[in-house]
């Protein structure tokens, strides 16, 4: 390996980070890998720096797939976010710097935000909300969605956020599924220049449900919006006269923090349910310890608090830190191409924690609108949600950083909870395109179907082989779909879904989803939960969807669908059908391409290959088709991907 500063780029591609970075770091020396060998004492010593109302009894009980962390614990998130930090100079510390979209801005500080979670939580008290029941919040990024989160946690209800880009039937389904009495929205949101109509999503999606009693709505544009009388409620009147004692509830360790939605191999999004003690003590530490936390970072998560992103390293993780963090409503290129280098010179902002997908855009648009700002406060830089390629690495590390700035590559996904592998940045030499390596106290495999590591650096299925703290606890209201899904492959080990090799130095390289997931701009979108929205169409008689390389999104849908019998196909019907996906789903499930065919290649017992339909997707040689029932059914398919 290289020696310096970032040397020897471009020849080999070995990062060390430069021996000012090191010195300075948090963690800095590598015996932390050694030191957490012993998994459980690493664990129960990140543990103890959180604030519990009671120790816990046990560290680890591990039933496969069944884990319970801090057992006989007592603790509360919203406590860990905010009370412990009141008492020293962090009272007076932001602990939110919220951006709005039209360029406002707002400033929490710790005791601000504690203030009005307390509120906000005797607000939802006096709604009937109880411990244990799971509040339903669809809302844009502002402050109120981050009170709200915490406001739950405080009462001990379990949040469900569903992102706010989702479609009233996708929100329906979710309310249902969890079986929500309150919902928390706002009337609109901005979106470049333009204003969304949440409040009117809501109202679609909660036709025909029972379960909902209450609205609560946050105005945020002023739009006029529907009220529905003794149902829909404002918040800003709710919060005027609630009191702002309220004491957090003294939660078990193994109770639910939150759930939340993500597509997997079926059609309908699984709850992934997170608990409180483990979850907090992983994406505290994580946390901390990736992103180097020092006391004056201003740090600036990029993703919407609709994904586990927004979760764990946006909300629980720097809060519980004690960070200040950055709250973005907007979009990148609103009302210019520079609004992220516009904020990272407005706020000082000295962590960025970002997306491939929305790097290779910044590629696209140029080095002209960040060379015009002042990045000179950034030190670390991170990203998440896709593998990134090199390129998009060195531009991000360049044309950002500066060549100064260590890039962090974390790997993890929702039912992670926390990252899994990820460099230490004053440690871990990076590659890039590598998330390099597992976390301390983490252990991960790369496994044959069989179950066997694989040999020397060859491609196979990524595996946790050991419980860690933020797991997912199950698949709410279907244990048996957690361990179908997750444990099923290999008794007692975790199968993440990702394709991965290891290289000669344990440097892990993540392909990208093995299973039925395409990754669009790093969000994850069933296939199966495309195809069952197409056949629901009174048109369509079958259809199929894959994920095809994508230059900006990583990867793209594309649909093949055949019709019903006396159904004419037409350009028109294609992108009825595209937009039938987008009023379903959500509009980042519309399908870039959606191919009306005669046929889909089946094997003989009925099967669709979908690797033919991922070579005619990507304008390849279509590989071996001796499996096929019948030939004509890729003529017919290579004739539409050539006209
Ligand atoms: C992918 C997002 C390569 C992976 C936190 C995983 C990544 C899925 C990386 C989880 C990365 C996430 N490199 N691939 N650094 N991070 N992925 O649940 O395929 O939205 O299984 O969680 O994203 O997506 P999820």
């Amino acid at each position: 390996m290289t020696e310096g500063v970032f040397k020897g780029l471009e020849e080999n591609r070995i990062f060390q980070p430069s021996e000012d970075f090191r010195k300075k770091a948090l963690i800095a020396d590598p015996e932390i890998y050694a030191k957490a060998e012993d998994r459980l004492a690493f664990w129960e010593e990140r543990a103890a720096d959180l604030s519990w109302f009671k120790k816990w009894d046990s560290v680890l009980q591990w039933n496969p797939p069944h884990a319970r962390w801090f057992d006989g614990g007592k603790i509360n998130a919203s406590y860990n976010c905010l009370d412990r930090h009141l008492e020293g100079p962090r009272r007076e510390k932001p602990a939110i710097i919220f951006e709005g979209e039209p360029g406002d801005s707002l400033v929490l500080t710790y005791a601000e935000l504690h203030r009005e979670v307390c509120k906000f939580a005797n607000v939802l008290k006096s709604m009937g909300v109880k411990k244990g029941e799971v509040v339903t919040i669809y809302m844009p990024m502002v402050p109120e969605a981050v009170i709200a989160m915490l406001a739950c946690a405080r009462i001990g209800a379990p949040h469900s956020v569903v992102f706010g880009g989702f479609s009233a039937e996708a929100l329906r389904d979710r309310i249902n599924d969890a079986g929500s009495k309150v919902l928390i929205t706002s009337d609109g949101a901005f979106r470049r220049g333009k204003t969304l109509p949440i409040k009117q999503n809501v109202c679609a999606a909660l036709k025909g449900v029972q379960g909902i009693e209450k609205v609560i709505i946050v105005n945020r544009t002023g739009i006029d919006i529907e009220i529905i009388p003794n149902r829909d409620v404002f918040y800003h009147d709710l919060m005027k006269d609630a009191s702002p004692d309220c004491p957090a509830e003294q939660m078990e360790a193994e109770d639910i923090l939150f759930i939340l939605y993500t597509s997997g191999t079926t059609g309908k999004p699984k709850g992934v349910v997170h608990t409180t003690g483990g979850y907090l003590t992983g994406v505290s530490t994580t946390h901390q310890y990736i992103f180097d936390i020092k006391e004056d970072d201003i740090y600036w998560c990029t993703a919407d608090i609709g994904w586990i992103t927004g979760h764990s390293y946006l909300v629980y993780g720097p809060l519980t830190n004690g960070s200040t963090i950055v709250l973005f409503e907007g979009t990148p290129d609103y009302p210019e191409k520079d609004r992220f280098w516009e904020i990272v010179e407005k706020y000082k902002v000295t962590i960025l924690y970002t997306a491939p997908t929305a790097i290779r855009t910044f590629m696209k648009w140029g080095a002209g609108y960040p060379d015009k700002r002042d990045l000179s406060s950034l030190r670390l830089l991170g990203t998440v949600g896709e593998p990134i390629n090199p390129e998009a690495w060195m531009w991000f590390f360049k044309h950002i950083g500066k060549e100064r700035c260590p890039i962090v590559d974390t790997w993890w996904q929702t039912e992670t909870g926390m990252i899994m592998i990820a460099p230490l940045p004053g440690v871990t030499n990076l590659k890039p395109g590598s998330c390099t390596v597992p976390f301390p106290g983490v252990k991960v495999e790369i496994l044959n179907k069989a179950g066997q590591p694989v040999q020397n650096g060859e491609v196979g299925f990524v595996a946790i082989t050991e419980p860690w703290p933020a797991m997912l606890r199950t698949v709410y209201q279907d244990d048996n779909r957690f361990k179908d899904a997750y444990w099923s492959n290999w008794p007692e080990k975790y199968f993440a879904g990702d394709g991965a090799k290891v290289d000669e130095d344990g440097y892990f390289w993540i392909i990208g989803r093995v299973d039925d997931v395409i990754n669009v701009s790093g969000h994850r979108i069933g296939t199966a939960e495309v195809e069952s929205v197409l056949v629901e169409h009174p048109a369509v008689a079958e259809a199929a969807c894959i994920g095809k390389t994508h230059e900006l999104k990583g990867q793209a849908i594309a649909a093949f669908v055949t019709l019903r019998e006396g159904v004419a196909s037409s350009d028109e019907l294609v992108d009825e059908l595209k937009k039938y996906i987008a009023v379903k789903i959500g509009a980042i499930a519309r399908p870039d391409d959606l191919y009306l065919t005669e046929e889909l290649p089946k094997t003989r017992s009925g099967k669709i290959i979908r690797r033919i339909l991922r070579d005619i997707a990507e304008g390849r040689a279509i590989g071996d088709t001796t499996t096929l029932a019948d030939s004509s059914a890729v003529e017919a398919l290579q004739k539409l991907s050539r006209s």
